[in-house]
């Protein structure tokens, strides 16, 4: 037999699916994968079951139907303050479609792409995938001289190489639920400007952000755009990852160049389109008031100090997310204990003892030896699910 394509030398099935698999089979509470339990807003729901009846049911543009691209556009004007228009817009399936889209428009194999550690695997993933090199820069960690997750200029600067094509941020972060400041995204714009880079950044997290924090679209700042990829969706604010909806906002047409429209014809090849039925429901639903995000803030917000308040009591180092709804947990207090040497152990400790699943901090970190003593929790569950998990927790650990 031929051997399989070398791209595939890596591929594993990553560490949150095999939680989930081990989670399920000791009956526990899955604080692992990053999907929401909590229902599809009912608009949402009705809009599909619609546009099923009404037989949606062919291909639509490459780029997604029209109303729903003005839906977009116009809410990346208002909410994020991006100035754009609806040509723009490239509705693919999940961000994680914008995004590979983005990365076949942007990038040549070999090429590199900048990333902030700790970051989303899928992100490093998806550019190995395609030949592109992901280099990371760590944050400061917590605990240190610096405040947790800062971005060392200086370290991005001596990041960049002739290779580097692109530099990729994630705010709201995952999984460090960092949310990037003004003056932070002010010093990688003035690194990716002077050194003529691209900037991708997933805000897929953008509605989720605590104490009053403003979240910051960096295609929004000046000299910006036209260097910016956008990608959002719909999966985490809308509770709906399997329905698979995202979007891109590439920068304007300039010079002859216009990237929407090459990631769209890249989208086209992949994916023809996203689903269509689910983009005419969504848009029937569009714009959902503004008490819907209010109030799903406030119960995240809720949520969020249950959950930090319980890993500090179980004695974790808790470095609270500023948004996004995951917890990256340091448990170098615990390492003594019998069966939390590394993280790979610890999760599998706490899925055999408290019957709560996690994600182990390698996954997070290019080298996992930087992950050891990280787990990372979600807390995007219905209150009673989240409630059992953090009781379970402090009753293994008192
Ligand atoms: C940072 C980040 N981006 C993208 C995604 C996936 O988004 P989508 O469902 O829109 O593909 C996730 C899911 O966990 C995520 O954490």
């Amino acid at each position: 037999m031929k051997p399989l394509a070398s791209r595939t030398d890596a591929l594993r099935q990553s560490d949150i699916r095999a939680i989930t698999f081990a989670v399920n089979e000791h009956g526990g509470v899955n604080l692992g994968q990053g999907i929401c339990d909590q229902p599809t807003p009912e608009a949402i729901r009705e809009g599909a079951k619609r546009a099923i009846d009404a037989g949606r049911s062919l291909y639509t543009a490459y780029n997604g139907i029209q109303p729903l691209r003005e839906s977009i556009a116009e809410k990346a004007r208002t909410f994020n303050g991006i100035d754009c228009d609806e040509s723009q817009v490239v509705v693919s399936v999940g961000s994680t479609g914008a995004f590979v889209s983005t990365v076949l428009a942007l990038c040549e194999a070999g090429d590199e792409v900048i990333l902030f550690q700790p970051f989303y695997g899928y992100h490093s993933g998806i550019l190995r995938l395609h030949g592109v090199t992901p280099v990371a820069v760590p944050l400061a960690p917590p605990g240190g001289a610096q405040e947790a997750w800062a971005v060392d200029l200086a370290a991005v600067e001596a990041a960049v190489t002739e290779k580097t094509k692109a530099v990729l941020i994630c705010t709201p972060a995952n999984p460090t639920g960092k949310v990037w400041t003004r003056e932070e995204l002010a010093g990688v714009l003035e690194i990716a400007t002077r050194h003529d880079l691209w900037c991708i950044t997933d805000e897929i997290y953008e509605h989720m952000t605590y104490d009053g924090r403003e979240h910051v679209s960096l295609a929004s700042m000046p000299g910006a755009a036209e260097r910016t990829v956008t990608l959002s969706g719909f999966s985490k604010t809308f509770n709906m990852t399997g329905w698979r909806l995202g979007y891109a906002i590439a920068p304007p047409e300039a010079s002859g160049v216009d990237v929407a429209q090459k990631m769209g014809l890249v989208n086209d090849l992949l994916y023809i389109c996203a689903p269509a039925p689910l983009q005419y429901g969504l848009e029937a639903a569009l714009p959902m008031p503004d008490s819907y995000y209010a109030e799903m803030l406030a119960d995240y917000t809720a949520k969020r100090t249950l959950m930090c308040d319980t890993l500090a009591a179980c004695g974790f180092e808790v470095t609270p997310p500023e948004g996004a709804y995951y917890v990256l947990a340091g448990f170098r207090p615990l390492a003594d204990r019998p069966g939390f040497a590394d993280d790979s152990e610890a999760a599998q400790t706490l899925i055999e003892g408290a019957g709560v699943g996690c994600v182990p901090g390698n996954s997070f970190f290019a080298a996992p030896e930087d992950g050891r003593y990280f787990l990372r929790f979600c807390y995007a569950k219905e209150m009673d699910v989240l409630e059992d998990a953090c009781r379970r927790l402090r009753a293994f650990f008192a």
